[in-house]
């Protein structure tokens, strides 16, 4: 599958480090299309994403602690280094298990406050697939607080083209992203770039930009698309309106495939503002995305439909560029999972 050559986020980093169970460190359970992960921190601080079964006899290893730097089956206490291999078998303990006797173990890195999981063999000959790019990320200057997840029961796809759209800001989150009175959107650009594409040109009207915006304004957006599931927008507001000189803000939203028909949302922030708590920032977010969340499980198929087979077909218009757009960069792909 497409999509196992390319990172998705799986976790918060940090619930890696607060992961405790009868005071021991233990993996994380995570989920990636389809497959279930048991993600580690070994004692170099690598990321450590084995497959959530234990080679001996398929006990869940992510119900295991992590002893010594392994991390041990919760079953019959098989130990696995950080590299995947069985290195002590308690019911025979003097016996040095085969090479051969290993967990599956996949790709995984630490980016953004998440960690970011490839479907590939750790030491398969594949090429090392980028991790999304979050140009935003490198400003000292931006402020980065992450929210989420947020678990959604729809296809990944869907999720994306959602975050792409202006045009449901006066409906969906009218009051906060949009207004009734101010529905047109006028013509944007979409152009493609090396690995994806970008919306510039994006207008909408919003009578609360942000939490530091004091007036409704109208707001100038570019939209980014440079990996299946991340979308990444930045808002420049007109700097008359908004009571922090300079007030900018970059937002990405990752999106883990957990299944073709159930996702989970991380958005990261990179702002200007290092005054509001963690927690307002966070809310505000939550409120957006709480809005979204029942159109979107509202949506069928769940599936995008974008193949000639699919069920259904959907009907365009011209604000849908960035849609369309990404409809094609789907399809121009081979992505297939969460679309039909
Ligand atoms: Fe894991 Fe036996 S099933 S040690
Ligand atoms: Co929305």
């Amino acid at each position: 599958m497409i999509e196992h050559h390319h990172y998705h986020p799986v976790l918060l980093a940090s619930a890696l480090d607060q992961a405790r169970a009868d005071g021991r460190r233990c993996p994380v359970q995570a989920h990636l299309l389809g497959t279930d992960l048991a993600i580690w921190r070994d004692d170099a601080g690598q990321v450590q994403a084995f497959d959530d079964r234990c080679p001996h006899r398929g006990a869940s290893l992510s119900l295991g602690r992590i002893e010594g730097n392994r991390l041990e089956c919760a079953y019959h206490g098989w130990q696995f280094e950080p590299g995947g291999r069985c290195t002590h078998v308690p019911a025979v303990p003097d016996w040095q298990p085969p090479e051969g006797h290993r967990a599956r173990r996949y790709r995984a890195r630490e980016a953004y406050g998440l960690v970011w999981v490839a479907l590939l063999p750790a030491d398969g000959a594949e090429a090392e697939p980028p991790l999304p790019d979050f140009a935003a990320e490198a400003d000292d200057q931006l402020r980065k607080v992450n929210c989420g997840p947020y678990d959604v029961e729809t296809s990944a796809p869907r999720i994306v083209e959602n975050f792409l759209d202006m045009a449901h800001f006066g409906y969906v989150h009218e009051g906060w992203l949009g207004a009734r009175e101010h529905t047109a959107i006028e013509p944007y650009r979409v152009t493609a770039t090396e690995h994806g594409f970008i919306a510039t040109e994006c207008r909408a009207w919003q009578p609360q930009s942000s939490v530091q915006a004091a007036t409704g304004a109208l707001v100038d957006y570019t939209y980014e698309v440079n990996a299946p599931y991340t979308a990444i927008l930045t808002k420049v507001p007109d700097a008359a309106t908004v009571k922090v000189q300079g007030f900018r803000e970059s937002i990405a939203m990752f999106v883990c495939p957990l299944s073709p028909e159930c996702s989970r949302v991380w958005i990261r922030l990179a702002m200007l503002d290092w005054t509001s708590t963690d927690e307002h920032l966070q809310g505000f977010q939550h409120t957006i995305f709480m809005q979204d969340k029942p159109v979107l499980e509202s949506q069928r198929p769940r599936l995008l439909p974008i193949t000639p087979e699919a069920p259904v077909t959907e009907l365009h218009c011209a604000a849908d560029r960035a849609s369309t757009a990404y409809r094609r960069y789907l399809k121009e792909r081979g992505i297939t999972f969460g679309i039909c």
